[in-house]
């Protein structure tokens, strides 16, 4: 094994990073560049071989690449393998938990890497899931598998959760600035997670539990999942009354008043996501009532596709062919703009959409090259060559002919 400890070395001054994702990697490579072992452990087996050749799998964030380069294969050394981690003392967990059909948290990845870690870690460890989980999750059911796997009590082992909150396309810059709160199930634990993330994270906060830790995050998500669902029932309504919803936005706009974006829906794989983590919560405690904003949110956010297919079947209509022979273009699948993540993208869904209803629909995306899109079953086109092309992002809608 090529992680042992070297003698004298500062316990927490070795970690492991669990989940070499968009969020996971970032956090590997800033913690390394500070100083900090790193043993980053993921499944992927390809992008731990990049990783170690000092390669960055994610190309498209910004000051990765630097940081992969510099410390990959040498303090930052990825890994398949749980055991090469178990020299570490704290271990931080990132990896998705994702919704079943249903809406419901469907844990079985989250908890195959708990689990994972609770076989490697010794006493004295620190545990930190960064994965962001209904609140409650941490101090429960992450406790429960570390301990069935482990045969530590907490005490003799730490846990905490400390919620990722970076965005993708400014991780880095996020991880250096923006404030990141950490909780531990109990004070113990607390104050260890601190004083392991104090050693990369600059503008850190220790916050009074992991479910404080855990609520911050899933209040962010639903303030914005909210806030795009009435911006885009805002737009609706001024574009029926004839106003110029940016213009009226940009006024209206102040301190007390931030108007979000309209869009075709809500995406990627955190903000649609964080609300169903309490609606179905209070599902199971029969107190629905409380989550209806959350739940009309959803609704709404996930209804803006058929309005935009109406508005695009309208402006098809202005062209001189019949409706079934405009060629459309749907330029920008991804979720969000520059971000290579299709997960939960309404942008496909809108797509697919104007297909079933029998249009003749193509797609550009200038984030993935002719034969990925039709690996993802779509027609490629330029959008120069279409009759009309739908702009996802800027939800312009342009005639060529
Ligand atoms: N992407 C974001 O902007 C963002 C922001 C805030 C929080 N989050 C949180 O981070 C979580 C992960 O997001 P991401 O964007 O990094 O996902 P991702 O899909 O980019 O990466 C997840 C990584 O985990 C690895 N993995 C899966 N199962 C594993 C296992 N058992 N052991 C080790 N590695 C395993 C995968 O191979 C992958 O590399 C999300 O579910 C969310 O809770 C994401």
């Amino acid at each position: 094994m090529w992680c042992m400890r070297v003698g004298g070395e500062n316990i927490e001054d070795m970690i492991s990073v669990v989940g070499l994702g968009r969020v996971g990697l970032p956090i590997a490579a800033v913690a390394a560049d500070a100083g900090l072992e790193v043993v980053g452990v993921d499944v992927d087996e390809k992008k731990v071989k990049m990783i170690n050749r000092g390669e960055n799998p994610i190309p498209e964030e910004p000051h990765l690449s630097e940081l992969v380069r510099a410390h990959g294969g040498n303090r930052l050394k990825a890994t398949t393998s749980y055991d090469d981690a178990s020299e570490c003392d704290a271990f931080i967990i990132i990896v998705p938990l994702l919704l079943d059909d249903n809406h419901t948290p469907d844990t079985s990845i989250f908890e195959d890497a708990v689990r994972s870690v609770g076989r490697v870690m010794k006493k004295g460890a620190v545990v930190v899931v960064e994965t962001t989980v209904p609140p409650g999750t941490t101090e429960n059911l992450v406790r429960k598998w570390l301990e069935e796997e482990s045969g530590l009590k907490l005490g003799e082992y730490y846990l905490a959760h400390s919620p990722e909150r970076i965005m993708t396309g400014y991780s880095i810059s996020r991880l250096k600035e923006f404030p990141k709160v950490v909780g531990g199930v109990d004070e113990q634990s607390g104050i260890k997670a601190f004083e392991i993330y104090k050693k990369f994270i600059p503008n850190l906060h220790l916050v009074s539990s992991a479910r404080v830790a855990e609520f911050i995050k899933i209040m962010e998500g639903c303030y914005r999942d909210v806030n795009i669902a009435l911006a885009s029932e805002l737009f609706k309504l001024a574009n029926e009354l004839g106003i110029d919803f940016h213009e009226a936005r940009k006024y209206a706009n102040h301190e007390y008043c931030h108007v979000h974006l309209p869009s075709t829906g809500v995406g990627g794989h955190c903000i649609p996501v964080y609300p169903w983590f309490l609606i179905k919560e209070m599902e199971k405690r029969e107190r629905l009532n409380y989550a209806r904003l959350l739940r009309t949110a959803r609704e709404l956010n996930d209804e803006m596709v058929n309005y935009w297919a109406e508005r695009i079947v309208l402006e098809c209509k202005k062209i001189n062919k019949p409706l079934k022979e405009v060629k459309i273009c749907i330029k920008g699948l991804t979720f969000r703009k520059g971000v290579r993540e299709l997960n939960h993208s309404r942008n496909i869904v809108l797509a697919k959409l104007l297909m079933n209803n029998g249009l003749n629909v193509f797609v550009y995306d200038e984030m993935f090259n002719k034969e990925k899109i039709e690996e993802l079953g779509f027609r490629w086109i330029e959008p120069k060559d279409a009759d009309i092309v739908f702009d996802t992002f800027e939800l312009r809608t342009i005639l060529n002919k």
